[in-house]
């Protein structure tokens, strides 16, 4: 469940309401990410000047990079209110109808996993989105007749980590289309840092380094590992934050020291070993490490490609020498595993 969806339902954990707290509230406290960050102004100052609320914006891009933050960021520069949903949640177009005529001009409309809307609902959507109207078919068969409801200008601001999946008409209404990459080692310091120093935790420049080095250059992976070591430095050491005490708590974790878990390695694992480094499908990997299938294409395998782990081919998935390096797998020789090199 998202995190608003547990705001919602009232049951937000404490790792959550902290995540919300940390989200940087302007386009200027944002780190990373700079190019779209200098695109976006340019649209929110020009917007601003002519005194009209923003085009639709689609944000895409792996899990945690910042997609929801950068929808409260928009809605703030702009002054707007957000009314959030997510594609799953909006079953019939009767649904999305009740939320449309609810907005008021400016209003954002915050759609996550715009992947997973339905067909009939993304019927209702277009014309709402190019020429703010909404059809309402009112009674049934010879008797029905359409109402046409004007809205107000109001802007869709959509989330997805497939773009793949969305269908081309929807997408082509989005005025603007970016997508997120993941922060480089300095950015994810920065942002560790940052929050270290909202949630009172003493951290050395070293040991933001080390957190921020084994992050996946994920702002979510990088303030839950920065808890996590929290945890450890006020159980096992002094509560600060240093290098060695990073290491070790992360070590501890089995996060190695590209940022790997238990489960990156698993999937690489598998294809060296299993099936020969590929290629091979990912529904074939997905029932040999019993991990969802979606799960392994959009939250892990973006990393593993970045990395130059995995290479994606038409024929499969294709382990690349770094993994067997990586994981101390001799190459030609995949029948007898090696001494396990050390990885932290
Ligand atoms: N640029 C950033 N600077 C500082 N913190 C950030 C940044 N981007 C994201 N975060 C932090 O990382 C967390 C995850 O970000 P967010 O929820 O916006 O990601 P997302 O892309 O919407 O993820 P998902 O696809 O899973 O919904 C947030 O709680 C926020 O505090
Ligand atoms: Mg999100």
């Amino acid at each position: 469940m998202s995190e608003e969806g547990r705001l919602v339902a009232g049951q937000l954990r404490r790792d959550d309401r902290e995540n919300i707290a940390l989200r940087p509230k302007s386009l200027h406290s944002m780190i990373g990410q700079d190019n779209l960050r200098e695109r976006l102004s340019i649209i929110i100052e020009a917007a601003r000047l002519r005194q009209e609320p923003i085009d639709h914006i689609l944000f895409h891009g792996p899990p945690g990079l910042g997609k929801t933050s950068l929808a409260h960021v928009i809605a703030n520069e702009m002054g707007a209110t957000v009314r959030t949903t997510a594609g799953p949640s909006i079953e019939r177009a009767g649904d999305l109808a009740a939320i449309l005529t609810h907005l008021k001009k400016g209003d954002i409309l915050f759609i996550d996993e715009v992947h997973r809307l339905g067909k009939a609902v993304g019927e209702i959507l277009y014309p709402a989105m190019e020429d703010f109207v909404l059809d309402i078919v009112i009674g049934k068969g010879p008797a029905a007749k359409t109402v046409r409801l004007n809205l107000p200008r109001f802007t869709v601001i959509g989330a997805t980590t497939e773009l793949a999946l969305i269908a081309g008409p929807l997408r082509d209404r989005f005025g603007e289309n970016f997508h997120l990459d993941y922060y480089t080692p300095e950015a994810m310091q920065i942002i560790i840092t940052r929050a270290a120093g909202m949630l009172n935790i003493e951290i050395e420049a070293a040991g933001a380094a080390e957190i921020a080095r084994r992050s996946r250059g994920t702002p979510r992976i990088g303030l839950r590992l920065l808890r996590r070591v929290r945890d450890f430095a006020q159980t096992r050491a002094d509560g600060i934050i240093t290098q060695p005490v990073a290491d070790e708590a992360l070590k501890l974790m089995n996060i190695d020291y590209l940022g790997l878990d238990e489960i990156d390695r698993r999937i690489l694992r598998t294809i060296i070993q299993k099936f020969n480094g590929g290629p091979v499908g990912v529904e074939t990997i997905s029932a040999a490490t019993s991990e969802d299938s979606t799960t392994i294409s959009s939250v892990y395998e973006p990393y593993l490609i970045q990395t130059g782990f995995l290479k994606l081919t038409k024929q499969g998935r294709v382990a690349m020498p770094a993994a067997y390096d990586h994981l101390g797998i001799a190459q030609n020789n995949n029948a007898v595993p090696p001494v396990q090199k050390e990885l932290f």
